[in-house]
């Protein structure tokens, strides 16, 4: 594996992935159950944007705000009583922004069976100024295959963003061209 040490275009020193790299852990209590009683999304959803934000502010050494968050996926349910890990990690950078994958695992709380994956999601942070203009974050630097792979999977997602963003805008473009109103 090459390790890129400064990506072209980048005036920052490099980072490796696990400088910033955190695990969460927090025991569900009824307070975060939903009408079925099993814990709201919401809930898992809030943990992996705090943990993803901590891992975002390590990783640029400063305010970053949540631009995307995709491919949240819930694969089990999460009980009151299990006690959840939210792991995170930068998986890319860009210019300004990081992509930030998450990996929620729950185990139950009082018991030593091994931990589950419950959850996992990617989301895009921003690097910001005081002003909330975007600012330059540090090139990931992959310290391990898995690492790698994680970084070549991320740029596959961000060329997929860009590459939806620049087709819907273009439709909107389009229509709003040809005289076509939203109510
Ligand atoms: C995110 C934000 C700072 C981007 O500002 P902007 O003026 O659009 O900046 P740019 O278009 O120059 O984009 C800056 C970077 O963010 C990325 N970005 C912007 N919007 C994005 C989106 N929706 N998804 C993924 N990446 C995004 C750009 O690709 C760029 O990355 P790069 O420099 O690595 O190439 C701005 O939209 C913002 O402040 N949003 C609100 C964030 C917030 O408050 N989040 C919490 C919600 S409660």
């Amino acid at each position: 594996m090459t390790i890129q040490a400064q990506a072209p275009g980048h005036e920052l020193p490099g980072k490796p992935t696990s400088v910033s790299r955190i695990t969460l852990s927090r025991i569900m209590t009824a307070g975060d159950t939903n009408l079925l009683g099993t814990v709201h999304g919401g809930v898992i959803m809030k943990l992996v944007d705090d943990a993803a934000g901590a891992v975002a502010g390590r990783h640029s050494g400063g305010p970053a705000v949540t631009a995307s968050m995709d491919e949240m996926v819930f694969l089990e349910p999460v009980r009151v009583g299990d006690l959840v890990h939210v792991k995170a990690q930068v998986n890319w950078t860009g210019r300004t922004s990081m992509e930030v994958g998450v990996r929620v695992m729950a185990e139950r709380w009082n018991e030593s069976t091994p931990a589950t994956r419950v959850a996992s999601a990617y989301l895009v942070f921003t690097a910001v100024d005081e002003s909330g203009r975007p600012r330059p974050v540090p090139p990931v630097i992959p310290e391990t295959e898995r690492d790698e792979r994680r970084r070549q999977e991320a740029q596959i997602r961000r060329t997929h963003r860009l590459a939806r963003r620049r087709a819907i805008k273009e439709l909107r473009d389009r229509r709003t061209a040809e005289g076509m109103l939203d109510d």
